[in-house]
């Protein structure tokens, strides 16, 4: 079997999912490819502690990821590192000739976006993706067959959400992710808002304009050292958009729901379709659940279809069985690999986010950066 050598950047929450990942491979039972795990960097020498403990392959442990760019084995590189470094490490794996899967949201702006885009357009040779791994819970994978089929006929309306709710919490300390400076001026929407892109703009549902609202909930937050320290990241954001179905050729309203304050709600991520033909809904919240309305005239009934392990990359486990979101992860990395070895994805929902749709964010965040500053609907440039 082919193997791909990698490397993880910032071995973080993220690094160790990949890494987790990599050590169920045999879960892909047709996949002709395998990912190896040989170099992991981390500048905070404590979360090494556990690679070493669990990954005796791994011969090279550095705090520079230049040490670990330098490695001729590794031939390509996870970096999942706070968004201020995006722009300067993957231009660096990238010039270093390493393919790339990097983190959302690319960028921790959109000048900086464009930077990254420069380089890997620059580079031709390597092969360069975005993670973002809820579209292949099994029925998103499904309601992407159905897109892919024209199956909703004219779109109504479109709608997504992710939503979290710890920090309903006024006493959770303050993290990078709620630091503008590393964060980002797009605060809730650079952290999840790739998340809500991804199934809408593969289906070429790209927003013409938008009207965001903007939230800043919680002020001010324990800093972890005793003290308190302002918390100016936006909490909450609600983007109302026109998008154009191209099949159809109207416009139609598209939300985008990105809430870090969403009471009662972890990770829930969804999306809704509503078409002339069909329509579905599903949301992680009941993972198993896809709901699928098919209207022929007469009778509309929602019917509730319980999904088990329909997955794009066939799995070992049994068709009835639940699936989770290391699973999803598991999935992603399948479609990064296959599409890496094979030149194309295995189908259109069943690839990982392309530079390209990254831009297509920046575009859409940094016109509802606008839209929130001046009440205004902004067309999206
Ligand atoms: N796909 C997803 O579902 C998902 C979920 C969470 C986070 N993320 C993204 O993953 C990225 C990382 O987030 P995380 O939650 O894993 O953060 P994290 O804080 O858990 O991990 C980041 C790691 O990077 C390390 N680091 C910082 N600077 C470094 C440097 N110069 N060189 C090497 N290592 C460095 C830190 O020590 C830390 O261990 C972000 O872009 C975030 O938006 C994606």
């Amino acid at each position: 079997m082919k193997k791909v050598r990698f490397g993880i950047i910032g071995a973080g929450l993220m690094g160790r999912e990949f890494a987790s990942a990599i050590a169920r491979w045999a879960h892909l039972p047709e996949m002709l490819v395998r990912p190896e795990l040989t170099a992991v960097c981390d500048k905070n020498p404590a979360v090494l502690a556990w690679y070493r403990q669990n990954f005796p392959a791994i011969r090279c442990f550095t705090a520079d990821y230049r040490e670990l760019l330098a490695e001729a084995s590794v031939e390509a590189v996870y970096c999942a590192v706070p968004h201020n470094l995006h722009a300067e490490l993957y231009t660096a794996i990238i010039q270093a000739g390493k393919h790339l899967m990097g983190e959302k949201p690319f960028g921790i702006d959109q000048r900086a976006n464009r930077t990254i885009l420069e380089c890997a357009n620059a580079h031709g040779n390597v092969f360069v993706r975005c993670s973002s791994e809820l579209p292949f819970y099994p029925a998103a994978q499904r309601i992407g067959d159905l897109i892919e089929k024209n199956a909703f006929g004219q779109i109504i309306e479109v709608n997504n959400f992710f939503l979290h709710s710890s920090d309903l919490d006024p006493a959770k300390a303050l993290n990078w992710k709620r630091q503008i400076e590393i964060n980002g001026e797009y605060g809730c929407l650079g952290d999840l808002g790739m998340h809500v892109c991804h199934v809408p703009f593969r289906a070429g549902w790209i927003p013409k304009n938008v009207r965001a609202i903007l939230s800043d909930i919680v002020k001010e937050r324990p800093d972890g050292r005793g003290g308190r320290a302002p918390c100016r990241t936006w909490d909450n954001a609600t983007l109302l958009c026109e998008a154009l179905d191209p099949v159809a050729g109207a416009l139609f309203p598209l939300t985008l729901k990105t809430h870090r304050i969403a009471p009662g709600e972890k990770n829930t991520w969804g999306i809704e379709i509503l078409g002339a033909k069909a329509s579905a809904r599903f949301s992680t919240k009941n993972p198993k659940l896809l709901q699928v309305l098919e209207y022929h005239g007469g009778e509309q009934a929602w019917q509730h279809l319980d999904m088990g392990q329909e997955t794009a990359f066939k799995t070992i486990t049994g068709g009835i069985f639940e699936f989770g979101f290391s699973d999803s992860i598991l999935q992603m990395w399948a479609a990064f690999l296959y599409e890496l070895t094979e030149g194309r994805p295995l189908k259109k929902f069943a690839g990982c986010v392309t530079p390209q749709e990254t831009a297509l964010s920046h575009a859409l965040f940094t016109a509802a950066l606008r839209s929130q500053a001046e009440r205004q609907t902004i067309v999206v440039g």
